[in-house]
């Protein structure tokens, strides 16, 4: 976790470096920090909490036309003042700022002390910048010195550094994300695009094993043997207006109501002449493939499901796995496997792990992803991309639409190659009323009643959410959404399960949102009234004229559609119950606490 930003060029670098971390906090929030160099020594200024603490903590913008910025989701050490980066060697000469996990440290931090260095923090992090000091003694240069610490580094880490009296930034990577920005006159390094995207649009995705140095005039990547390395310069296509929060006062609503956009960009020019079209993965790109492994975390896992299902649904043997359990849970991976990476960040250390062990067992590898040149997608063999745009909302919402779309799509390409597969049977209604998909979420959006019933619904002591098939996948995304942001209890439940044990928590306090697809709904009728007759109220989602709404205590509407998208409309109307129950109850909606949006620790 945690953003870092790093800044060289004319006229100072302090408000590029705040305005840079603000667009970075949705990776951490729980400790902020800049270091400027400004011709008598490097300068640090931090403390825990917000960058907007950060901001009313500094007398003044320091000065420096160099410098290195962080927000921070501790790892190591809690979120104290201290603890917070940049870190420094002891005589304050070197500030690095860092995002990853050092492995080693204790052995090299105990090494480093034997040798006089002294230490401020509990971070594993604080290595760095003693480390690079000391082999800046016997280092030809202070870029030879970064080398040789980052060789001695064990783990991961994106880095950047500035050294008192030089004219440079250091950077270097491997298992974290490192973006360089080109402008006119300005380099910046990142964690990601929307930390310089209001500067330039030019970025290059480094990769593991680079060392970067940025200089006012040019910028060098090496191997970390020194050897040059060249990197291809791409144009990011986000609209630096995406990134922003307009005039929303969550980036989350304004997440939720950019979904009809979002949809129509996911969908544009991948179904042509009634047949789903993935740009790069022509017929027959799956031939060899016998088993379909989905893998993913959190809400992308509920994605997956969708993956899952629909794959079964067309005669492939598919599994879904949470990327953390893969170890444990893959069964036989051959040649003949393709395992899918589901991670809107493409940075997810969980589910980077799990396509590694399975690309390491011979399984070819996919990514489906939101982040052109993530990890995820340049490691796996093939990427897909849902095309949402940036979310910066911790809670992901438009990006699970995207997910569950483009991968509908996928299974009908996967479906027509795989053995054993056919697309669905009903493809081509599908894909038609996939076109209507983002006018019927504009639909839900303008009519939902989520915020009444957030209101009603507010003192309750539990709220369950069911749901049968692609339905139970929405019951639990709804439950995650919702104690994600509410710190409210919340669990979904397939809705046959209800009767297997949830049932004794059941009473008039613990409302029942039940979700509808239109597929073999009966399971979800049954148990909902079945609960409802011990207490609970039952909140109906689904179409007007659908029988649930007659027994429901209330309703929230969806359009009729095909069961497939049905699922993902009852889920817009679920994100803004969510939304409407956090902000009556005042949380940090887009921040929600002990939580970072891209989790690149394991
Ligand atoms: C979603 O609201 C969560 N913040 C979280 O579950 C998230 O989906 C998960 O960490 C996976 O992230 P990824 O899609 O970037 O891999
Ligand atoms: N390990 C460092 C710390 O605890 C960085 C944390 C991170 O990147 O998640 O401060």
């Amino acid at each position: 976790m945690c953003g870092i930003i790093a800044r060289i060029g004319r006229g100072d670098a302090a408000d590029t470096l705040l305005s840079g971390l603000e667009n970075l906090e949705y990776r951490g929030y729980d400790s902020a920090g800049i270091a400027v160099q400004n011709g008598s020594g490097v300068k640090v200024h931090k403390c825990s909490g917000e960058v907007s603490e950060l901001k009313a903590d500094l007398p003044k913008a320091p000065s420096g036309n160099m410098g290195i910025g962080h927000t921070r989701w501790s790892t190591h050490g809690p979120p104290t003042d201290e603890n917070a980066h940049p870190h420094t060697d002891t005589a304050g000469d070197v500030a690095v700022v860092h995002n990853g996990v050092i492995e080693n440290y204790e052995v090299l931090k105990a090494e480093l002390q034997s040798r006089g260095h002294e230490f401020e923090s509990d971070t594993d992090t604080e290595v760095i910048p003693h480390l690079i000091d000391e082999y800046r003694e016997t280092a030809a240069t202070t870029e030879a010195a970064v080398r040789q610490a980052v060789a001695t580094l064990e783990g991961s880490y994106a880095i950047a550094a500035i050294v008192d009296g030089e004219e440079a930034v250091y950077a270097a990577r491997q298992g974290s994300p490192l973006v360089l920005g080109i402008d006119a006159d300005e380099w910046y390094l990142a964690s990601d695009v929307p930390a310089f995207l209001d500067h330039t649009d030019e970025v290059i995705y480094l990769e593991d094993g680079d060392v970067v140095v940025l200089e006012p005039d040019a910028y060098r990547i090496t191997d970390r043997d020194g050897n040059p390395v060249t990197r291809s310069v791409d144009t990011v296509d986000w609209d630096p207006e995406d990134a922003g929060k307009g005039e929303y006062d969550h980036y989350m609503r304004k997440e939720i109501d950019s979904q009809p956009s979002a949809l129509s960009n996911t969908i544009e020019g991948r179904i042509e002449d009634g047949e789903v079209a993935l740009e790069g993965l022509p017929a027959g790109t799956f031939a060899d493939v016998e088993t379909v492994q989905f893998v993913a975390c959190g809400t992308s896992y509920h994605a997956a499901m969708y993956g899952e299902q629909l794959l079964k649904a067309a005669g492939v043997h598919a599994q879904v796995i949470r990327a953390s359990e893969y170890d444990s849970m893959a069964g036989p991976v051959d040649e003949t496997t393709l395992a899918v990476a589901v991670t809107q960040s493409g940075e997810t250390a969980d589910t980077l792990d799990a396509i590694r062990t399975a690309s390491g067992r011979g399984a070819r590898t996919l990514a489906v992803t939101n982040v052109v040149g993530s990890t995820a997608a340049r490691e796996a063999d093939d990427a897909v991309y849902i095309r949402a745009g940036p979310e910066v909302g911790v809670a992901a919402t438009k990006t699970y639409s995207s997910q569950a779309v483009t991968l509908a799509l996928l299974t009908q390409r996967l479906a027509a190659d795989v053995s054993g597969g056919a697309t669905l049977e009903d493809v081509e209604t599908m894909l038609a009323t996939l076109e209507d998909l983002p006018d019927h979420v504009e639909e839900v959006l303008e009519a939902s009643r989520a915020e009444t019933l957030a209101r009603e619904f507010l003192d309750s002591r539990s709220y369950f959410f069911i749901g049968h098939g692609l339905g139970y996948s929405v019951a639990l995304e709804g439950a995650l959404k919702f104690k994600e942001i509410t710190y409210e209890h919340a669990e979904g439940f397939a809705s046959g399960e209800l009767k297997h044990g949830p049932l004794a928590l059941v009473t008039d306090e613990t409302p029942i949102f039940a979700v509808f697809t239109g597929h073999d709904d009966g399971k979800t009728k049954t148990n909902a009234i079945e609960a409802q007759a011990r207490g609970a109220p039952v909140v109906a989602v689904c179409p007007d004229d659908h029988p649930a709404v007659e027994v429901a205590d209330a309703h929230l509407s969806i359009p009729e559609t095909h069961p497939v998208w049905a699922g993902l409309l009852a889920n817009v109307q679920l994100q803004l119950v969510s939304y409407h129950a956090a902000d009556l109850l005042g949380r940090p909606i887009d921040k929600p606490r002990n939580l970072a949006k891209s989790v690149t620790v394991e």
